[in-house]
C-alpha cells in the first residue's frame, strides 16, 4: 500500500480533525466573539466533499479521525456524512471515528453515534453551575448537555469532559467537576486558554497555569501519571481517590510539539497543519479544481511536509491572539 504521511521533521501524521462547520448554538466566551460572523453556504464544503477529502487521508495512512466544528451536530446531514466514513473501520483501514461536541444535541444523536461505530466522544463542559454555564456559553442550558452526556453512555460511548480553565469563573469549582465526572465513569481533561481569534474576554486575565492547579490538585490527591498518550497533547494521570482518568493540555505552560500525529481540516477545506500556526492550504480549490485522486493526494503530501515545528502560544496582553482564526473553525 502507499506509504504513510510524514512531515519534514520525521513525524508521522495517523490523526485527522474535520471540522464539520464553523457553526455552534452556543457562544462560549473563550471561544467565539459574540458576534460572529459566519461562513456563507457556498464557501462550505458539501457532505460528499468532506467525505472524499477525510477518505484521501485514510488512503494515505490516517487511523483516527475526529469530527469537530463549531459543534458538529447542528450540520445537517452530519450523521450521514459520519455513517459513511464508518465503512473505513469496517475495511479496518481506520481505528477510530470519534467527535467532539458541545453536548446539546447528544440526547438526539447518541444511538445513531454507536450505530455509525463511534465508540468514545470528548464533551465540552466548563461548570455544573446553571447560570455560570448560561453566561459562559452566552445561553446554554446546563441540563441539556448533561442529558446528552448521559444519553451517550445509555448509547456504550465512552465519555471524555473537556473543560477550559478559567481563572475567575470555574478554577474554583474544578476539583468538584473532577469529582463529578469520575464519579459517573466519565474521563476528564483541563485545558489551558489559548489566544486563538479576538474575543471580548480577555485571556490575560483569565489565563489559569495548570501547572500551577496540578500542584494544587496534589495537596489532596494523589495523581499517578499514566503511560497514555493520544499522541496528542493531553498528558494523563489517575487520580487514586477518585479512580478516575484526568488529562492536563497545557500548551501555554509546557509545550508537546515533538510527538504531534496531527492535522486539521476546516469546513471550507483548508488544511491546518498546526493548531498555533497560520500555516494553510487550500484543498478545496484542489478538488473544486478539477484533481482527480493523485493530484488530490499529491497536494496533502506537500501540505504535510510543510508542517510547522510547532505552536508558539503566548498569553500576553500587547501581543493579542497569536492565530487570527477562532477556536470554532478548526474545533481545535
Ligand atoms: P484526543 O483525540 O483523544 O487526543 O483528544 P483531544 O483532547 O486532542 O481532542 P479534543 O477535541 O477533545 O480537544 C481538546 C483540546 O485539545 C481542545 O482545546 C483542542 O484545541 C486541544 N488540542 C487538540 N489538538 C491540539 C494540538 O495539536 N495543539 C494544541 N495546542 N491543542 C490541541
Ligand atoms: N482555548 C482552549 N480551548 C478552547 N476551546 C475552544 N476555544 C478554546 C480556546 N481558545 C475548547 C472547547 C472544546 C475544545 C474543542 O476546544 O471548549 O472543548
Ligand atoms: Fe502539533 Fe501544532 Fe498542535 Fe503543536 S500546536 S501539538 S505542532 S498541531
Amino acid at each position: 500500500g502507499p506509504v504513510g504521511l510524514t512531515d519534514g521533521f520525521g513525524r508521522t501524521v495517523t490523526y485527522l480533525r474535520v471540522s464539520v462547520t464553523d457553526r455552534c448554538d452556543l457562544r462560549c466566551v473563550y471561544c467565539m466573539a459574540e458576534h460572529m460572523t459566519f461562513l456563507p453556504k457556498a464557501e462550505v464544503l458539501t457532505l460528499e466533499e468532506l467525505d472524499r477529502l477525510a477518505s484521501a487521508f485514510v488512503s494515505l495512512g490516517v487511523r483516527k479521525l475526529r469530527i469537530t466544528g463549531g459543534e458538529p451536530l447542528v450540520r445537517k446531514g452530519v450523521m450521514g456524512l459520519i455513517a459513511g466514513l464508518g465503512r473505513h473501520l469496517k475495511t479496518g483501514a481506520l481505528d477510530e471515528l470519534t467527535l467532539t461536541t458541545n453536548g446539546t444535541q447528544l440526547a438526539q444523536f447518541a444511538d445513531q453515534l454507536a450505530e455509525a461505530g463511534v465508540r468514545r466522544i470528548n464533551v465540552s463542559l466548563d461548570t455544573l453551575k446553571p447560570e455560570l454555564f448560561r453566561a459562559l456559553t452566552r445561553g446554554g442550558d446546563l441540563a441539556k448537555v448533561v442529558a446528552g452526556i448521559e444519553a451517550a453512555q445509555a448509547a456504550g460511548l465512552r465519555v471524555k469532559i473537556n473543560a477550559v480553565a478559567l481563572k475567575d469563573d470555574n478554577a474554583a469549582e474544578l476539583p468538584e467537576l473532577i469529582r463529578w465526572a469520575h464519579g459517573r465513569d466519565l474521563d476528564m481533561t483541563l485545558i489551558e486558554t489559548m489566544p486563538m481569534g479576538e474575543v471580548e474576554a480577555d485571556r490575560t486575565d483569565q489565563y489559569l497555569s495548570l501547572t500551577a492547579l496540578r500542584a494544587e490538585l496534589e495537596s489532596f490527591w494523589t495523581l499517578t501519571d499514566l503511560p497514555l498518550s493520544t499522541g496528542g497533547p493531553a498528558r494523563y494521570v489517575k487520580v487514586e481517590e477518585t479512580g478516575g482518568r484526568l488529562g492536563f493540555i497545557t500548551p501555554l505552560s509546557h509545550n508537546f510539539c515533538e510527538a504531534c500525529n496531527r492535522v486539521r481540516l476546516t469546513c471550507t477545506g483548508t488544511l491546518h497543519t498546526c493548531l498555533g500556526q497560520e500555516d494553510a492550504s487550500d484543498l478545496r480549490a484542489v478538488i473544486r479544481g478539477g484533481a482527480d485522486e493523485a493530484g488530490l493526494i499529491e497536494a496533502i503530501r506537500h501540505a504535510v511536509d510543510a508542517k510547522p515545528k510547532g505552536h508558539d502560544f503566548r498569553i500576553a496582553r500587547a501581543a493579542g491572539p497569536s492565530v487570527g482564526r477562532h477556536m470554532s473553525t478548526t474545533g481545535g
